[in-house]
């Protein structure tokens, strides 16, 4: 196996002291290009990491304004609906939607109750498209490096489909659901190639359980082994992590800011 080229992009690199100020500095950065462009289109991922970012833009609801935003979903289980407590689409309206001023119309997330998971799927990359593509996409990271529900494995020019989820994942996502209902095994996911075709990617990692796939990703060999590393094909890629998540990380390039490390 030929290791990578040397040509590769390096994403920009955010390391903060925690969670809280990774988190912070997210919101930060939304905050910045929705004052800039009201009419932005953002991708939005789901899980424990983003909750935070949530929150916090959440408590500056109305600063900056939703109403022109629009918002399309990484992925959804298969079979569940906004009705079902561990569906994604119940998770943003629980900690995002239903507290800002974001017009329900301009909020996507993949169908998985669709009868036609291919038909839906290829609706929602019409709809991406015929939008205006997405400005900013943020992204949370799998223990086994997975972005969206690409589980390793996928190509990286891969478009919106049904995935199985792997094993891992299925455990690690169990505890959303409510007790002894087990997860779906699959899921629409947007794909790798979609993720890519966004302007922008933030990737937000926090807690010791991140570090290896961080790792992978920034600084094992681009492959499909670790569909994070793909995002080294994008030239506008910034990490934000904490100390638990960059354990492994070199910081040859770094300096320390006050907050934490970045670019120097
Ligand atoms: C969520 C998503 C996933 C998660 C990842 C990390 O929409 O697409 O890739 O970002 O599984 O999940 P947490 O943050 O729960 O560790």
């Amino acid at each position: 196996m030929t290791s990578m080229p040397r040509d590769f992009a390096r994403p920009t690199l955010r390391i903060f002291k925690t969670a809280e100020m990774a988190s912070t500095a997210v919101a930060d950065l939304l905050e910045q290009r929705m004052v800039a462009k009201p009419d932005i289109t953002i991708g939005l991922a789901t899980g424990a990491t983003p909750r935070l970012v949530y929150t916090k833009m959440v408590e500056r609801a109305g600063a900056p304004s939703w109403r022109s935003v629009r918002c399309f979903n990484l992925d959804e289980y298969v079979g569940l609906d906004a009705s079902h407590p561990a569906s994604f689409a119940y998770y943003m309206n629980d900690l995002l939607f239903d507290h800002v001023d974001v017009d329900p119309r301009r909020t996507h997330i993949p169908d998985g109750t669709a009868l036609d998971l291919e038909a839906a799927a290829k609706a929602y990359e019409a709809l991406i498209s015929e939008t205006g593509g997405i400005d900013l996409q943020l992204l949370g990271i799998g223990r086994n490096g997975h972005i969206g529900f690409n589980e390793p494995g996928s190509e990286h020019d891969s478009r919106t489909r049904q995935v199985e989820l792997t094993p891992s994942t299925i455990a690690a996502n169990a505890p959303d659901f409510p007790e002894g209902e087990e997860p779906p095994a699959t899921a629409l996911t947007m794909g790798i190639g979609t993720i890519l075709d966004a302007r922008e990617i933030v990737l937000l990692a926090t807690g010791p359980a991140k570090a290896e796939a961080l790792y992978a990703a920034l600084e094992g060999p681009v492959d499909l082994d670790c569909p994070a590393s793909a995002l080294r094909k994008h030239s506008a890629v910034t990490v934000f992590c904490d100390e638990a998540a960059a354990a492994r990380l070199k910081r040859d390039n770094l300096s320390f800011t006050g907050d934490g490390y970045a670019a120097a």
